[in-house]
C-alpha cells in the first residue's frame, strides 16, 4: 500500500517538529516554506518577510525548558539564547531529524482545497499537489494588530513587527504602546538612546523579574506553583514574588492585575523606569497630530510611536468553509484538529501562560502523528465541536476578553486533555514525557 503523504505549510518550529513526528510514524511529508531557510520567526530579517525578530531578541523562556525535550541545547548555551542561536538550533534540529530534504523553499502556499479524501495544495506560481493530509504551521505572529488610536498621529509610526534596532530613535521622544513581551523588550532596547521613552499600558500588567535569587524565575515558580493550585493562588504567588523584587506595579505607574494574564518578565525594564529612562503611561485617550493625550489627563509631544499591540492570525490560503477561524478564535479540537475536515491539522496556534510554546508545539506535532496513524481515534464531528465550545466557554471564564487571550492555553489543563486522548486509546505514553526521554547528542552541526 502507498504511504500516506502529508503537506506541511511552514518550516518554523511547528512545521519542523510536525515533519519529524510524521516521518517517524512512517508517512511521507513535503514542507512548503515561503522563505529560503528553516527557523521561521527566529531568523533575523528572514527573507519570508514574516519574522518580527529584532537585533536584541532573546527567548524569554529559559533554554532548558524551551528546547525540544529530546533535543537539548548545547551545554555552553546562555540561560536565554538570542535569535541567532535559536535559528542555529532549529537548523540543527532539521538536520538531526533529516527534515531538510523534505522542504521546498521559496514556495508560498496560496490555496488548500478539499479534493476527494485528501487536499489540493496550490503555490503562488500555480504549481499544485495532492496530499492525503495537510498540516498548517504558518505561525500567528506575522500580521500586525494596529491600534486604532494612531489614526490621527502625524509622527513616525511602525508596528513592533517592523522594529529591528534602536539607532533610528536616537534623541527622539518615543511612545511604545502595549506592555506585552514585545513592548517591554523594545522600550528597554531603545530607552538608552532616546530623549524620552514612554510605555503605555491600557490594562493591568504584572512585570515579573526574569531572574529570582540569581536563577531563572521559572525555576523558582516551578517549585512553588504546584500543579493543583488554582490560578488565583498562582497569581497571588507571582504577585508576591514580584513584590519582593520590584515592589508593587503601582509604584512604577502600572496597575496590578486581578485576572489571569499572559506572563510578562523582563531583566531590566523596572530598573529603566527607576532611572527615568522609561516613563509608564496609562491608556491613550486621543491623539492630535504629535500630541498624545492619556486617560489620566497628561499630554506628551511624541516623535515616533511603536505599537507593540500584538498580532492577528491570518490563514489566507483557506476558504471560509475550511478556515477554523471564528473572529480571533481557532475552532479546533484540542487546538489541532479541524472537526469538519479529517486530515486538516493545525500546529502552533496558541500561547501558553508559562512554559514554552516550542515544547508544546512538539507535543501537538506528536498528537498529529498519533491521530494520522490511527493510534488516537477522534470523537465524531459533533463531539469535537462540543468539546471546542466547552473549551472556549472555560477560557472566557478564565481570561480577560481582549483579543490577546483568544489563543491562550493553560499548559497544565491542555496536557491533561491530550493525555486523556492517549489514555482512552490504550494508555500510550507520550514520548515527550520527561521520564521517557532519550536525549539526542547536543547539536553541533555548523550550518551557516
Ligand atoms: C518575538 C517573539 C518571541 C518569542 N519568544 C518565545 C520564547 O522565548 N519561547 C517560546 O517558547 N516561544 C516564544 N515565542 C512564541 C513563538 O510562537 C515560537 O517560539 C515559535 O518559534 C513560532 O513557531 P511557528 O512555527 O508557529 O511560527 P513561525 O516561526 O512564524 O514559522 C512559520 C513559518 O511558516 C512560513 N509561512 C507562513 N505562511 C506561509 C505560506 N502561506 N506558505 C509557505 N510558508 C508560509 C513562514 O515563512 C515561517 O517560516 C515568541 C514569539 C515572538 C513573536
Ligand atoms: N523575548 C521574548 O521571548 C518575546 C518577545 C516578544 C514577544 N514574545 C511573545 O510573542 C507573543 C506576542 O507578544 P506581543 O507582546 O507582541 O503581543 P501581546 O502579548 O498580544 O501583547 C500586546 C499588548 O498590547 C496591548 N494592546 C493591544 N492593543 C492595544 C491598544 N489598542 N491600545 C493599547 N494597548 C494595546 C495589550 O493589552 P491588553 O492586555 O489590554 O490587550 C498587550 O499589553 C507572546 O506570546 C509573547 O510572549 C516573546
Amino acid at each position: 500500500m502507498q504511504r500516506k503523504h502529508f503537506g506541511i505549510i511552514g518550516a518554523g518550529v511547528g512545521g519542523l517538529c510536525t515533519a519529524r513526528h510524521l516521518l517517524a510514524a512512517g508517512f511521507d511529508v513535503t514542507i512548503f516554506e515561503a522563505g529560503s531557510t528553516v527557523g521561521g520567526l527566529w531568523v533575523y530579517n528572514n527573507d519570508s518577510g514574516r519574522s518580527p525578530a529584532y537585533r536584541s531578541l532573546r527567548i524569554n523562556s529559559e533554554a532548558k525548558v524551551t528546547s525540544f525535550v529530546d533535543f537539548p541545547f548545547r551545554d555552553d548555551i546562555p540561560l536565554y539564547p538570542g535569535h541567532e542561536e535559536m535559528a542555529r538550533y532549529l537548523r540543527s534540529y532539521a538536520d538531526r531529524f533529516d527534515v531538510y530534504r523534505h522542504v521546498r523553499f521559496r514556495s508560498e502556499v496560496t490555496a488548500v482545497e478539499p479534493e476527494g479524501d485528501g487536499f489540493r495544495l496550490t503555490l503562488r506560481d500555480g504549481e499544485s499537489f495532492r496530499f492525503d493530509g495537510v498540516v498548517v504551521a504558518t505561525g500567528h505572529q506575522s500580521i500586525p494588530r494596529h491600534p486604532p488610536e494612531i489614526a490621527n498621529f502625524t509622527g513616525d509610526y511602525i508596528h513592533a513587527h517592523a522594529y529591528r534596532v534602536p539607532e533610528p530613535y536616537a534623541g527622539q521622544r518615543v511612545l511604545v504602546i502595549g506592555p506585552g513581551n514585545s513592548g517591554v523588550d523594545i522600550a528597554s532596547d531603545i530607552c538608552t538612546v532616546t530623549d524620552k521613552t514612554y510605555l503605555a499600558a491600557r490594562s493591568p500588567v504584572l512585570i515579573m523579574p526574569r531572574l529570582m535569587f540569581g536563577v531563572p524565575n521559572s525555576r523558582v515558580l516551578g517549585k512553588i506553583e504546584l500543579p493543583f493550585l488554582p490560578w488565583r493562588a498562582r497569581l497571588w504567588l507571582r504577585t508576591m514574588m514580584t513584590r519582593i523584587f520590584h515592589g508593587t506595579m503601582e509604584s512604577w505607574g502600572f496597575r496590578t492585575p486581578r485576572t489571569r494574564t499572559h506572563a510578562i518578565s523582563h531583566p531590566t525594564l523596572i530598573s529603566h523606569i527607576a532611572w527615568e529612562r522609561i516613563m509608564a503611561k496609562p491608556a491613550i485617550d486621543r491623539i492630535d497630530g504629535r500630541s498624545v493625550h492619556f486617560v489620566d489627563g497628561s499630554e506628551e509631544q511624541i516623535d515616533a510611536i511603536i505599537a507593540a499591540t500584538g498580532y492577528e492570525t491570518d490563514l489566507p490560503f483557506l476558504s471560509e468553509a475550511t478556515s477554523p477561524m471564528q473572529g480571533p478564535k481557532m475552532m479546533l479540537y484540542n487546538r489541532i484538529v479541524h472537526p469538519d475536515y479529517p486530515g486538516l491539522y493545525f500546529v502552533g496556534y496558541f500561547d501558553v501562560t508559562g512554559g514554552s510554546n516550542i515544547r508544546m508545539m512538539d507535543e501537538q506535532a506528536e498528537y498529529v502523528a498519533a491521530v494520522a496513524s490511527g493510534a488516537i481515534a477522534l470523537p465524531d464531528p459533533e463531539g469535537m465541536k462540543q468539546a471546542i465550545e466547552e473549551d472556549y466557554a472555560w477560557q472566557a471564564r478564565q481570561f480577560p476578553g481582549s483579543p490577546r487571550y483568544a489563543l491562550e492555553l493553560d499548559p497544565v489543563r491542555y496536557r491533561k486533555r491530550l493525555a486523556a486522548d492517549y489514555a482512552r486509546n490504550g494508555g500510550r505514553q507520550r514520548r515527550t514525557a520527561p521520564d521517557q526521554t532519550t536525549p539526542a547528542p547536543p547539536y553541533a552541526v555548523p550550518h551557516s
